[in-house]
């Protein structure tokens, strides 16, 4: 379900969740990578960044086409799997996502698909890419987003119980994933 920029910012909320990325190449072929260090940076807008190897395809569908969508990721172990194997190696030509077993539907405002399986949906066009060290550094702008209305309650906020995001830990961290749980109220300042 479409939500209203009001609603974009839970969204972004933890400030760095598990997303697979999906792209399209200038055919229209959709690729999609898991990426655990989507980081946003900036509410109003709401702009998220994320780094991408150079020789990947997310990096060269994101150069070439200048959009990327972030599907955010339960935890649930039957989706962690496919998210995995997202991950590996593949050639170009596949999609990553039909291959794991991840419903792709059309996105409200960009090409790159949202994923079915995710809780929620981010659309975002790419403000500046900077490359450095063999990475490239991405910045966007979140155009559309949307959340499964399983996710949602009586306002279109997100129910955190139902959407459950996710911390990766890495190898060095045994490649292991924490669900991202209650947030528990107390004052910053
Ligand atoms: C759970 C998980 C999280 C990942 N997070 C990141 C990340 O934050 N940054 C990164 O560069 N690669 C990350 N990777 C690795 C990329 O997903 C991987 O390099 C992928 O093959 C890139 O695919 P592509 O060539 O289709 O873009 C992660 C892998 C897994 C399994």
């Amino acid at each position: 379900m479409e939500l209203g920029p009001g609603n974009w910012l839970a969204v972004a909320r933890p400030t760095s969740a598990l997303s697979i990325v999906t792209t399209v190449d200038v055919e229209g072929r959709t690729n999609a990578a898991p990426f655990a260090t989507v980081v946003r940076v900036n509410q109003e807008p709401l702009q998220l960044a994320f780094t991408c190897g150079e020789g990947s395809d997310t990096c060269a569908n994101v150069q070439a086409t200048g959009q990327f969508t972030l599907n955010l990721v339960s935890h649930s172990e039957d989706l962690l799997r496919r998210v995995v194997t997202t991950a590996k190696p593949w050639p170009s030509e596949i999609d990553e996502a039909t291959y794991a077993g991840l419903t792709p539907l059309p996105a409200i405002r960009i090409r790159p698909p949202r994923l079915f399986e995710c809780y929620a949906h981010l659309e975002l066009e790419t403000e500046w890419l900077k490359s450095w060290s063999g990475r490239c550094m991405v910045v966007g702008r979140v155009v559309a987003a949307s959340a499964r209305r399983d996710c949602l309650g009586p306002d279109n906020e997100l129910v955190w119980k139902q959407a459950r995001p996710v911390h990766y830990w890495g190898g060095a961290g045994g490649d292991t994933f924490t669900p991202l749980g209650a947030p528990m109220p107390m004052a910053a300042d």
